[in-house]
């Protein structure tokens, strides 16, 4: 009698398991799946040496070898799905975001503290400069009707001086034209206009600000920037006194190495009008590329009120007289500190910032 080629069938299907159960990784299981359920495995030889049979015995061997076949693979196909599981959660912890580091050297850095920016802080310097003379310090609002921006201080509709400030236009004509204001001048005649009304001159005061010119911004000029300006209406008030508070300001702001000069200009509501020059803080009067080898730098315009502002705002101008002044807040910082470009004042790169915490 010959025996069947399925006569270690049972040990054989046992060490089949015994190997799926030993396999430890989803590569090693790809790479011994052919030798466990393919065509180089033990079951597939003991397929074709069935051939042999009889038929009847080859029926009940080959129904004998699926039911074995059947329980190899199915035990191979939840070996593959626990590796599988197992690679996941390997790459998942190899990849994990470890948000306790994070937070942990987050907490070790020192705590950065923000700080003013240098135009705020220059404003209150400059204020305190002029509190220090005697000044008060008042503000006015940013978007202003025509009248107060350009008419009361004396720059009429379709005057070729509006020329001198290029206007954002809020609202034109009907019932006003309203506009950013373009410089802080107009809350000069806010303040003696509610002096008139409380009786309340003399003005010692200063206002400083944001205003707003459509201009293209380049290494001087900003469409936003700050102004600060100065109102003094009292009697007996003369060019000297306007000469003598530029003169102060500019040697207790800038230093005692740096002085001003006036230089005769047009502005309409002042008249005589001037530009008041300082010592250029790069070549402290030398001459160099930035005053244009003059030594000199514009800061600002002056002048003894016009007698058309007076009228505007009800002031006689036989009983009180006064002198007025404005400068940019950004073109002092940009003296004081060296700007080359203005623009880093408003570009946000803390690298620059922090320079001047
Ligand atoms: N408002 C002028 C400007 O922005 C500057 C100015 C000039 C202000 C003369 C004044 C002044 O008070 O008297 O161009």
């Amino acid at each position: 009698m010959t025996t069947s080629p399925l006569a270690n069938l049972a040990t054989q299907t046992t060490e089949l398991l015994a190997a799926v159960h030993a396999l430890s990784t989803f590569e090693a299981l790809r790479e011994a799946e052919p030798f466990i359920t393919g065509k180089r495995s033990i079951l597939s030889t003991l397929q074709k040496s069935l051939g042999g049979l009889e038929p009847e015995a080859r029926r009940a061997a080959g129904a004998q070898l699926q039911e074995a076949r059947r329980t190899v693979e199915a035990a191979l196909e939840i070996r593959r799905s626990e590796l599988a599981l197992a690679a996941r959660a390997e790459l998942l912890e190899s990849d994990r975001l470890d948000l306790g580091d994070v937070v942990v050297s987050a907490v070790r850095w020192p705590a950065s503290v923000g700080h003013p920016s240098l135009v705020a802080s220059t404003q209150r310097e400059l204020e305190d400069v002029f509190i220090a003379m005697g000044f008060t310090v008042s503000d006015g609002p940013e978007v202003e009707s025509d009248w107060y921006n350009f008419e009361a201080l004396n720059i009429p509709p379709a005057h070729p001086a509006r020329g001198m400030w290029d206007t954002f236009y809020v609202e034109m004509g009907e019932p006003e034209t309203v506009v950013l204001r373009t410089h802080t001048s107009p809350t000069q005649i806010h303040l003696m206009e509610g002096a008139v009304e409380n009786g309340s001159l003399p003005i010692h005061s200063v206002m400083p600000g944001r205003c707003y010119r459509r201009d293209t911004p380049d290494a001087r000029h900003l469409a936003t920037f700050h102004q600060i300006e100065g109102l003094v209406v009292d009697r007996g008030i003369t060019f000297a006194d306007l000469a003598g508070v530029i003169e102060t300001f500019t040697r207790k702001y800038f230093g005692p190495d740096i002085s001003s000069r006036l230089r005769p200009a047009f502005f309409p509501f002042t008249e005589p009008s001037a530009e008041f020059e300082i010592t250029c803080t790069i070549c402290r009067g030398e001459g160099c590329r930035t005053c244009s080898h003059t030594g000199w730098i514009e800061l600002g315009g002056c002048g003894m009120l016009d007698p058309a502002v007076f009228e505007a705002v009800g002031i006689d101008g036989d009983e009180w007289s006064g002198f007025a002044f404005g400068f940019g807040i950004e073109r002092c910082v940009q003296m004081r500190h060296q700007i080359a470009d203005m623009r880093a004042l408003i570009e946000n790169d803390v690298r620059f910032l922090r320079q001047f915490s």
